[in-house]
């Protein structure tokens, strides 16, 4: 019913050859693999030679970040019709990183969703707590604040065009991988918390990512979980062996 998708996001990372490179690698890789959605989210400057680099190969590229408006004078922004004709199909918004080093907050998280579903982007909404918000029990009061405001006003009809994923903060890039049980039981409850905003049957057609340290060692324990729908993969999307085994995974 719902399609895996197996998101890779570069981050700020590699060099035009690099990036080359390792689409080169990656589509030798990953021809033939079917039954799931896979994607890569590089820099910005690499996504229309991705877009041509992947071109006959199953994997679609996206963004890691987008402004708003659709054209005017943003120095320094790109549009969510800019990326759509480059030829990028999805657009990561809300990441922690955003938040924290770039002032994103749930009201801009919900500017960028809806421009980028105008665009005909898929949008990937990130949310999670930091290790504070764990300790202190406020988990869930965090994610179903970022789900509330980030998705304020999107329509029922749009809500399945809407990905979902759960990034808790204090598990990215530390090693940390939430356990599966814990990553389910995150989105378990933010299944529930879409069902209240759109209803169950929208709410089982979202899918939810889980992202922080996936590894090719544990992927396989997380997509074994009901409501983990794929994952979103930094550190170990960079290698494109490493990449594969996580897009192969099995279960
Ligand atoms: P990580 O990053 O896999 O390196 O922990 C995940 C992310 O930030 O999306």
């Amino acid at each position: 019913m719902r399609r895996p998708l197996i998101a890779g996001n570069w981050k700020m990372f590699k060099t035009a050859e690099e990036a080359h490179v390792y689409a080169e690698e990656l589509s030798r890789r990953v021809s033939g693999v079917e039954n799931r959605e896979i994607l890569v989210c590089p820099p910005s400057v690499y996504i229309h030679p991705l877009v041509r680099a992947f071109a006959d190969s199953p994997v679609m590229i996206g963004a890691q970040n987008v402004f708003w408006e659709d054209e005017g004078a943003y120095t320094g922004e790109v549009s969510a019709p800019m990326l759509r004709s480059l030829g990028a199909r999805f657009c990561l918004i809300g990441h922690s990183e955003r938040r924290q080093y770039f002032l994103e907050t749930d009201a801009t998280v919900n500017q960028r969703l809806k421009a980028s579903l105008k665009a005909g982007l898929t949008p990937i909404v990130c949310v999670g707590e930091t290790l504070k918000e764990r300790q202190d029990n406020t988990t869930i009061e965090r994610v179903s604040s970022q789900l509330t405001n980030g998705l304020k006003d999107v329509s029922t009809d749009d809500a399945s065009r809407i990905v979902i994923a759960y990034e808790p903060v204090w598990a990215i890039g530390t090693g940390k991988t939430a356990t599966p049980e814990i990553a389910q039981e995150v989105h378990g409850v933010i299944r529930s918390l879409l069902a209240g905003i759109f209803g169950a049957e929208r709410a089982g057609l979202i899918r939810i990512l889980y992202g922080g340290s996936v590894k090719p060692d544990n992927i396989d324990v997380l997509m074994a979980k009901e409501d983990i729908d794929g994952a979103l993969v930094g550190g170990a999307s960079l290698d494109a062996a490493s990449f594969e085994r996580i897009i192969r995974y099995r279960g």
